[in-house]
């Protein structure tokens, strides 16, 4: 037997009754908030990834898709969204017409990493990306908009925020970090790794002898520009008089390189190992690597799989029709008026012909309100019989 490969699924009724309800209600959610629907191709070049998600990072060092296309195109599996929005942006030329655009997106995203709870080497995402707003107040929105989101679905998290500096403060940080972890002996192979690609994401690492070396190192907190310690500060503060409660993780370095200033997480204590169920920020600098003219951008994405882990959907009323026949000559005709009923209502129909206690069982089973049935009377009479399952009454109409 051809299974699913591992770390990828089947999403099956009823469950993903649950995915359409979250894709429903979190699409009205981000709609008033002036979201527009984006979608942008699974398969793109790999150096889009290398560009954007970085070199350094796990994700492209370890765990993308990759392959040669039968053109001979180095080409990728999508790990995240992100670089397809900008990369589209980019093309499309938003960023030179400029002004303010905001985008929302879902589906697949690849990772070939170790499956376990909550990790999946094909998961899906929602995900928002904002263009063109440099307030603080855009960051203080997204963190709102997703907070709102994860209400909805009544789930328990905590929100976990930092500041990853900007050009400015952030390269003389990384000369003094560099150099306090030349000076460190002991650290993991991953850590030595980073020290040369990317240094500031050795306090992501979850090895408990790297934390210990790790705290004596200079942090990026006390080494911030004016600007980004004004703007974080703002963000905190605006947070306070929201009543939005969060911890400032100095820690939180988020796992892609191409993340400036603001950085957040939501983790919840109702997942396992991997907590996260959603996760953003800045990403002042991409456009511009990507090609296009400077443009302050942010966004997040929230991880479906895990979110769905933890919502309940309201069971879905009994709504519509089921039509049925008892007879062979009642087919036609209740096939015909199925089909004129479906124009405003949820219509399935039974094909062949069964008793009524049949048809019952499966009006029941289709969840539907009411149970039409035709047959020989009733073709006779020129009616139709239908029961109301809800309120258990039967009543005979006119055909017409
Ligand atoms: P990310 O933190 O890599 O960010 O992923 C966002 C969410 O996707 C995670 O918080 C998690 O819920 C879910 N996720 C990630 N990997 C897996 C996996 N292997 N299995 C199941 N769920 C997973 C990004 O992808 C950024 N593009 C977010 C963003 C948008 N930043 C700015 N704009």
């Amino acid at each position: 037997m051809i299974k699913a490969l591992r770390g990828m699924k089947d999403t099956l009724p009823p469950q993903n009754d649950k995915y359409i309800y979250f894709i429903e209600k979190t699409t009205e959610i981000v709609k008033r908030y002036g979201f527009e629907f984006i979608e942008t191709p699974l398969l793109e070049d790999t150096s889009l990834f290398k560009r954007s998600v970085g070199e350094s990072s796990d994700i492209v060092g370890k765990e993308m898709y990759q392959f040669t296309d039968k053109g001979g195109n180095d080409v990728c599996l999508r790990p995240e969204g992100t670089a397809g929005v900008v990369r589209s942006f980019v093309e499309h030329k938003f960023d030179r017409a400029g002004g303010i655009y905001r985008f929302f997106y879902h589906g697949p995203m690849f990772r070939y990493e170790r499956p376990q709870k909550g990790r999946l080497r094909q998961f899906h995402q929602f995900g928002i990306e904002s263009f063109g707003v440099d307030s603080y107040l855009e960051d203080v929105t997204m963190i709102v908009m997703l907070k709102n989101i994860l209400d909805v679905f009544e789930i328990n998290y905590e929100l976990k925020i930092n500041s990853l500096g900007c050009q400015v403060c952030m390269p003389p940080f990384r000369e003094k970090l560099v150099a306090f972890l030349d000076k460190t002996e002991g650290l993991c192979e991953d850590c030595l790794r980073r020290k040369e690609t990317n240094p500031i994401r050795v306090f992501d690492c979850k090895n408990q002898n790297c934390q210990l070396l790790l705290k004596p190192a200079p942090r990026l907190n006390q080494n911030f520009c004016n600007e980004c310690d004004e703007s974080f500060t703002q963000i905190l503060k605006m947070l306070d008089s929201l009543d939005i409660s969060y911890e400032v993780d100095e820690n939180l370095v988020r796992g892609l390189d191409y993340y400036n200033k603001t950085a957040f997480e939501f983790v919840s204590g109702d997942l396992g190992a991997q907590n996260a169920v959603a996760g953003g920020g800045r990403y002042d600098r991409l456009v511009e690597f990507l090609e296009g003219r400077e443009t302050p951008a942010i966004g997040f994405a929230i991880g479906i799989e895990r979110l769905l882990e933890m919502i309940e959907v309201p069971k879905s009323q009994r709504s519509g029709f089921y039509f049925g026949a008892l007879c062979e000559e009642a087919i036609e005709i209740t096939y015909k008026e199925a089909d004129k009923k479906r124009v405003s209502n949820r219509v399935t129909m039974g094909y062949s012909v069964r008793n009524l206690k049949a048809h019952l069982k499966a009006a029941d089973k289709a969840n539907a309100r009411f149970c039409a049935i035709i047959g020989e009377d009733e073709l006779k009479n020129g009616v139709i019989w239908i029961k109301d399952l809800v309120e258990k009454n039967e009543v005979k109409e006119p055909i017409e």
